[in-house]
């Protein structure tokens, strides 16, 4: 009994702190904000800033160090993935590949705005050569990005990408399934719009037309 007395006290203290966190996370807002919280909350919505981008440390496949300050100012589209996947990767960076030369043809300087990027979540079996070879095999802008594991592990938080190797009795052959997401990140480094794995080529130029020409 002095068990669930406990819990039903406990229960309503995180009930209490919650509430207050909502009112303090309003008023904050209101602070920060235009004052009036909902329509300024939905007029500014298209402005605000997604949480996902921003930072990386990595190396790439001339094997040059960069960051995200390197392509910040214009567009990335950046995917990332592994050179061993045998399915969602080649197909994203072909549709990423044919998207540019689709662009470079009906809008050159919106198509010479983006950096297509492919970011290895494998930095164990994807090294600088590796890269190298494999995004010789896209659009010849391509850059292939990679790192240590706690680098790589780094770039993927920041761009929420869920990436885990399936293990397997092999030792150099094994999947590491990962998040399908072809991001447009903006030229402050952060998200702008997303692609799912089944876009097609066309879908994807016109969208980075209309964002970027638009
Ligand atoms: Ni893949």
């Amino acid at each position: 009994m002095q068990d669930r007395a406990l819990n039903r006290a406990l229960i309503a203290l995180a009930a209490g702190v919650f509430v207050l966190l909502i009112g303090f996370g309003f008023w904050m807002y209101g602070q920060l904000g235009s004052g009036d919280v909902m329509s300024g909350a939905f007029q500014e919505s298209e402005q605000t800033r997604v949480d996902i981008g921003g930072a990386f440390n990595l190396t790439d496949h001339t094997g040059r160090q960069v960051t995200e300050a390197d392509f910040a100012g214009g567009y990335t589209l950046m995917y990332f993935g592994f050179t061993y996947c045998p399915d969602f990767c080649p197909a994203a960076l072909q549709v990423v590949t044919a998207a540019l030369d689709q662009l470079e043809e009906q809008d050159p300087e919106v198509a010479k705005a983006v950096t297509p990027i492919f970011v290895s979540v494998d930095p164990e079996r994807d090294t600088v050569s590796a890269m190298a070879d494999y995004v010789g095999h896209f659009h010849p802008r391509m850059v292939g990005l990679t790192g240590t594991p706690e680098q790589v592990a780094e770039a993927a938080k920041n761009y929420r990408i869920y990436y885990q190797k399936v293990e397997s009795e092999a030792a150099t052959y094994y999947l590491v399934d990962h998040s399908t997401y072809l991001y447009l990140i903006g030229p402050d480094s952060y998200y702008v719009t997303h692609f799912s794995h089944d876009a097609t080529s066309e879908e994807v130029a016109e969208r980075v037309k209309a964002v970027i020409g638009g």
